[in-house]
């Protein structure tokens, strides 16, 4: 579908868009701004849309916020940060925001033929639990599965569970991106960072232990000596191809 709008805002967005390393102390800053980009990072598009993340605000003025920036290894991007993000990735918590988008579904198909409801409703009560439910050896046998289905017809090979915890990190990340050009339209700049002892990060922010850090961000607003250099990136003829 292709809308007439004027995508230049986006696209300077884009381009603006730097790792700033050095954020400015002086400025206010604007915690709520971080609120509302959240909020907005939460429509990024999903695996499955089990939304299987979380985001937690640190701001300056959190008792952990000095603790969390040493760390991210005392990186300056997170000592300077006059809030930090942590991006967490919840695989652990599939079956509940499966539940949400079963009842959702329900809801939505209550006056459609019973048919159309077994249907609609078989993918978050069928075939997510199949692909998301830990058993011994489960992961072993739905590889098997993928690759002797596999031989007749096209088939999903990600199922192994290291599949289904890169595809949770996949959805943070694309949330995490969301939230960066949000920040970056609000005038406001990000670091994000996986430079950072996640062991201590969680212990940290008391997570359990199936919770796992994506990705931290710092935020604030820039200061020139934070770009450290020009931008780079590999020609685009190696990186972009048509078939
Ligand atoms: C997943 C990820 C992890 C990163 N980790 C760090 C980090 O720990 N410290 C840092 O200074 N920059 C980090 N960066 C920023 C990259 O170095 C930066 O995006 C890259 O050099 C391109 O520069 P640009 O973002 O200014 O275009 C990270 C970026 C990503 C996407």
């Amino acid at each position: 579908m292709k809308e007439e709008t004027d995508n230049t805002g986006f696209f300077e967005v884009v381009k603006a868009r730097r790792s700033v390393r050095i954020f400015d102390q002086k400025e206010a800053f604007d915690h709520e701004v971080v609120q509302k980009c959240l909020e907005t990072a939460t429509l990024a598009p999903n695996s499955s849309n089990l939304q299987l993340w979380e985001f937690y605000r640190i701001p300056e003025t959190s008792p952990l916020k000095y603790k969390l920036a040493k760390l991210c290894m005392g990186q300056k991007a997170a000592t300077t940060a006059r809030e930090l993000v942590v991006i967490v990735a919840r695989r652990d918590k599939w079956k509940s925001r499966a539940k949400a988008n079963y009842d959702h579904i329900q809801e939505r198909f209550k006056n459609a033929p019973a048919h159309k409801q077994k249907q609609a409703l078989s993918y978050f009560g069928n075939l997510i639990p199949k692909l998301y439910s830990k058993y011994p050896l489960w992961s072993f046998v739905k590889n098997m599965i993928a690759l002797f289905v596999g031989f007749a017809r096209p088939m999903v090979r990600e199922v192994s569970e290291t599949d289904v915890r890169i595809s949770v990190h996949k959805s943070a990340a694309l949330a995490a991106m969301t939230f960066m050009y949000a920040m970056k339209a609000e005038g406001y700049d990000t670091c994000p960072m996986e430079g950072f002892d996640s062991k201590r990060v969680k212990k940290l922010l008391d997570l359990p232990s199936g919770a796992e850090i994506n990705m931290i961000i710092g935020c604030g607003k820039g200061l020139p000596e934070g770009i450290y250099g020009d931008r780079f990136r590999v020609p685009n003829e190696e990186v972009i191809f048509e078939k």
